[in-house]
């Protein structure tokens, strides 16, 4: 089974940062958190560098 990245939500706080970088993967929900809506819209490694290591409260994680 492929990883999927999750948004822990009540930790997100809206930076963006994610979206910018993996446009492919990650949207702004209607409440302005991330969500993840395509865990194929790019690399394990796009999604690592990109997302978890780049967001500044650490909210996206692995979920297998
Ligand atoms: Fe939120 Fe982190 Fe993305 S704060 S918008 S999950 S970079």
């Amino acid at each position: 089974m492929t990883k999927t990245p999750w948004v822990d939500k009540d930790e997100c706080i809206g930076c963006g940062l994610c979206i910018s970088n993996c446009p492919g993967v990650f949207r702004m929900d209607e409440e302005g958190k991330a969500e993840c809506f395509d865990a194929s819209g790019a690399t394990e490694e796009e999604i690592q560098n990109g997302a978890i290591d780049a967001c500044p409260v650490s909210c996206i994680h692995w979920q297998e």
